[in-house]
């Protein structure tokens, strides 16, 4: 079985999905074994309530270095195969990702590539979306590679704007229609083919 961690900033919505899969046997390959929050977070109630492992490490208080350096410290004793980054708002210095190379994903909540890179996080890519006019929008979910939402892209799923969206609204939408389904879908997908490697060793 594949041990994951996921790794959250926030209210946890794409967490929940994660359990439900792993409950509903969508997610079959892998099991979360830990959530990390890098600031005080909801997220971490929902994975207390799952009965799952779970820790802040403050970025803020630690600075990017030593919040790194736990981090790599936290996956490696929980001896972590594969990382999901669900509404993680942290960017990841680069000896974190290579780790994991492969191993790694996030999700963003736009078709990448709009709407994506620095700055371009929550409820932000959303106003901006709107901003633009687009009729589209949608959720991504990519390897994690040294570029801000720059990784190869392993799924996307398109949902229409309608008239009146509010950044909330289409926010919801793109949760609710794309994000739970494609994040745990790509979940299952990376670590079936972890633990088919793994296998193989
Ligand atoms: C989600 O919409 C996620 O796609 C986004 O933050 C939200 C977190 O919600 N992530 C990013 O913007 C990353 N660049 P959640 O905490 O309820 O899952």
């Amino acid at each position: 079985m594949v041990r994951i961690a996921v790794l959250v900033s926030g209210g946890g919505t794409n967490l929940e999905a994660l359990f439900r899969a792993q409950e509903s046997g969508i997610i079959r390959s892998g099991r979360i074994e830990l959530v990390i929050a890098d600031r005080p977070a909801y997220a971490l109630e929902r994975a207390q309530s799952h009965g799952c492992m779970s820790m802040l490490i403050s970025r803020r208080e630690l600075g990017m270095k030593a919040f790194a350096e736990h981090l790599a410290a936290a996956l490696e004793e929980n001896r972590i195969d594969m990382v999901v980054l669900a509404g993680f708002l942290s960017i990841l210095p680069e000896e974190a990702i290579e780790r994991y190379e492969g191993r790694m994903i996030n999700i963003h909540p736009s078709l990448i590539p709009s709407f994506c890179g620095k700055g371009f996080y929550g409820l932000r890519v959303h106003e901006a979306a709107l901003e633009r006019g687009v009729k589209v929008t949608g959720a991504t979910v990519h390897l994690v590679n040294g570029i801000a939402d720059g990784g190869r892209i392993l799924m996307q799923k398109a949902v229409s704007v309608k008239p009146g969206d509010t950044p909330e609204t289409l926010q919801r939408r793109v949760m609710e229609e794309a994000e739970w389904e494609i994040l745990p879908l790509c979940t299952e997908m990376i670590a079936s083919a972890i633990g088919g490697s793994d296998e193989n060793r």
